[in-house]
């Protein structure tokens, strides 16, 4: 299991000369994240300065970090690439196809047994090829890689969009597509655009019941879900000092919800009392040799305006509690508010459940603030209003956590302890006080709150808060209460208050475990056999895409999507999970979630070959067996949310050809042009409403796709007349090469068998 010493000696011995070349180069002082990125560059020592949000730039990642539900199909994807070993550090986890219904040792056992098929496959090419494995109950990816493998000044991906947790240790962690990490288990470089930079200044110091939570809920507020497209968020000033190393990682965790590349803190005390307490003293005694390499210089914090390219400031000192939601993490509201804005908008005010834990929040710090609060709640006999749900990060924090005493506080409280996964984070949750789609609310201190996202209900409104406060709000059952003034009356009457939440930043008595969960591979697997059942529904080995080629003509508008369309609408997880690792059976959830412009339904299109409506998957499927592609339009940036890549291959499998839409997420875009379809932007967002619902459609230059070249598009309407419209695209020549050879990975088979 342990963390490679050596490796991280090696990214050490090379870091000051590279950051001192950069520092040439550049012609000034460096931010944390330039000094990492310059570092990791793919040809080594840096020989020219990036321009920030436009070249595209090669990277050499020290490690990769896998979750089972995106792993099945990034290691079916690296199975068909040739090689006999990943070429970089890898594990896989086994965190998000364990259901939350029970508690913990019941849902284990059930998930072990419904998805053993799955966790077998992930473990014997695990094995195979090098892979460190973590079974089933072993814990959150994120929260394992904190405990485990992040070191500052490194960089990662991870096939996971919560990559980016492990900032809080100093890394630059970036969530990816399982084609990206294929491109890196196989010995190539990755590819990104050299990310903008936004500067967060915290001042002053955490106080009372404000948390590290509530400054990533404010930030959202700032810069809403789109506001860090395209950039890495650097956090600095004396007030990140005075934040714990988790508290750092709860902060650039929740940096997805802005859209952000990847969040990330410089090096400090905090993060040399993690690493110490975390059992690794030697990575911090090697930071420390090289100290001023792993944080920004000190003329770039003390002008931060010259250096980064938007700079926000946040007072700690004065900074408020906040609950974020319902339907998405942006929608800031200081604590006190909440009732009011509740009230005008009808959300529920009566509270069901609250849920603590997940990758985000399940630090010792964590719990042992939530603990303090619930422990006031036993002791002050006040009966929660509300059910309670934990899922501890990791078996080291459940173990650590049951051993102090804190999981005792909470299931005193009649708290279940579910099993350290996922759960009800994403969607892997089966509520039994719910009988349908009954209005609701929950509050959570996970990251992501959109629709249907925690248990599949479209009207469970979910609100995003610090552990502590979720535990004071649970406890009041109500989403007006504010526990900074309000009073609460217990069972025998009284009127009770609760105080401020106290924590522990670390374990006094060091954390402990027993039996973690890892599986360290063969150091020889080439004799490991992997073998997936052809009548498998959970599993299915792929086949080469088909380029699709530079004549698409006669394509039919398979969807216009109207407003949000993120990657859970584009291909939903719950019960979807199950068929993460089977191309063909979770293509029947493609674009299932997004809603129809022209009916503002979900699920039900027009399928022009008949006129009938049917359901999206369907009416795909209908165009591919008559071997017509189709294009799907979509809003504002499409795609956000998870790395998820079967929200690209799934409309690739189905027939699409194109995603035109006005603008894209990240990691979305490149996954779509990793599977070797055309991914473009409106050039006129307006052109948007030309659309219609029975459009044919025909590229009309595509034979010159080229770089910085826009492509014309012709919409044949209904009644014969036509519009020409303009298509933006931000494909590189090695990008078009992927178009051109059907997918990335077809590009990669024939380069190694060549
Ligand atoms: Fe899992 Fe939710 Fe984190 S799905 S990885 S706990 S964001």
């Amino acid at each position: 299991m342990a963390f490679d010493i050596e490796m991280i000696k090696k990214v050490y011995s090379t870091m000051a000369e590279r950051v001192d070349k950069a520092k040439e180069i550049v012609g000034k002082p460096l931010t944390l994240s330039e000094k990492i990125l310059y570092s990791h560059l793919w040809e080594g020592n840096p020989t020219k300065a990036f321009q920030r949000g436009k070249d595209y730039v090669d990277f050499a990642p020290d490690r990769i970090a896998c979750q089972d539900a995106t792993a099945q199909m990034a290691l079916l994807q690296f199975m068909q690439a040739g090689k006999p070993k990943v070429a970089v550090p890898t594990t896989v986890h086994c965190d998000h196809l364990i259901q939350a219904k029970q508690g913990a040792a019941a849902d284990l056992k059930r998930a072990n047994e419904t998805s053993s098929e799955v966790f077998d496959f992930l473990a014997s090419v695990s094995n195979k090829y090098g892979i460190g494995f973590w079974k089933p109950g072993a814990g959150i990816i994120h929260q394992v890689v904190l405990e485990n493998y992040a070191f500052p000044g490194g960089m990662m991906i991870g096939t996971d969009s919560h990559t980016v947790n492990a900032g809080g240790l100093g890394m630059v962690a970036i969530g990816v597509g399982g084609a990206d990490a294929v491109d890196v288990m196989a010995g190539m470089a990755w590819e990104l655009k050299f990310p903008k930079l936004i500067g967060v200044k915290l001042t002053g110091s955490l106080n009372g019941w404000t948390s590290a939570k509530d400054v990533i809920l404010k930030v959202a507020g700032i810069l809403t879900v789109k506001g860090g497209t395209g950039a890495i968020v650097e956090y600095f000033g004396p007030g990140a000092k005075n934040l714990s190393c988790t508290g750092k990682g709860t902060i650039c965790n929740m940096g997805a919800e802005i859209g952000a590349t990847t969040s990330t803190f410089g090096y400090d005390d905090s993060m040399e009392r993690y690493l110490r307490a975390t059992d690794r003293s030697d990575i911090a005694d090697e930071a420390n040799k090289i100290r001023e390499y792993l944080t920004g210089d000190d003329e770039v914090y003390s002008n931060p305006e010259s250096y980064f390219d938007q700079v926000i400031e946040i007072d700690l000192d004065t900074l408020r509690p906040h609950l974020n939601g319902p339907f998405t993490p942006d929608l800031a509201t200081p604590v006190g508010e909440l009732g009011a804005k509740a009230k005008e908008n009808g959300w529920p005010i009566k509270v069901d459940w609250g849920l603590i834990g997940s990758c985000t929040n399940s630090s010792y710090e964590d719990l042992t603030r939530a603990a303090s609060i619930a422990k006031q709640a036993v002791d002050k006999k006040i009966k929660s209003k509300s059910d309670f749900g934990i899922n501890p990060g990791s078996e080291q924090i459940r173990f650590t956590a049951e051993r102090d005493g804190i999981l005792k506080i909470f299931e005193d409280l009649d708290a279940t302890i579910f099993t350290n996964a996922c759960g009800p984070c994403i969607g892997q949750w089966d509520r039994s006080d719910l009988k349908g789609d009954e209005k609701n609310t929950i509050v959570h201190s996970f990251n992501r709150n959109f629709s249907k996202r925690a248990d599949g209900n479209p009207n469970t409104h979910a609100f995003v808060g610090s552990p502590e406060m979720v535990a004071a709000i649970a406890i009041s059952g109500r989403l007006d209460f504010d526990p900074m003034n309000d009073t609460l009356i217990n069972e025998e009457g009284q009127e009770v208050k609760l105080d401020e939440p106290k924590g522990i930043e670390l374990p006094p008595m060091g954390f402990a475990v027993e039996d973690a969960g890892y599986v360290e591979p063969m150091a020889d697997g080439s004799g490991v056999n992997v073998s997936v059942s052809p009548t498998s529904e959970r599993l299915q080995l792929l086949t080469p895409f088909i380029p699709i080629g530079n004549n698409i003509k006669g394509a039919k508008l398979l969807i216009k999507a109207f407003g949000k369309c993120t990657t859970d609408h584009i291909s939903m997880a719950g019960p979807w999970l199950r068929f993460r690792g089977h191309l063909d059976n979770i293509s029947n959830n493609m674009l299932i979630g997004a809603i129809n412009a022209y009916n503002k339904k979900t699920n039900f299109v027009k399928n022009q070959l008949t006129g009938e409506y049917g359901g999206v998957p369907d009416v795909a499927r209908a165009y591919k067996a008559e071997g017509i592609y189709s294009i799907v339009v979509g809003d504002h940036n499409y795609g956000e949310g998870s790395s998820r890549e079967h929200a690209a291959m799934e409309p690739r499998h189905l027939g699409v050809a194109a995603v035109l839409v006005k603008s894209f997420a990240r990691i979305h875009e490149t996954n779509l042009k990793k599977q070797g379809m055309l991914g473009l932007t409106f050039a006129n967002e307006s052109d948007y409403d030309l659309i219609q619902e029975d459009d044919t459609i025909n590229f009309l230059d595509l034979n010159e796709f080229a770089p910085d070249k826009p492509l014309t598009i012709e919409f044949v309407h209904k009644d014969g007349s036509k519009d020409i419209i303009k298509a933006n695209h931000t494909y590189n020549q090695a990008q078009i090469d992927w178009y051109n050879e059907g997918s990335a990975l077809n590009l990669i088979k024939r380069q190694n068998a060549s």
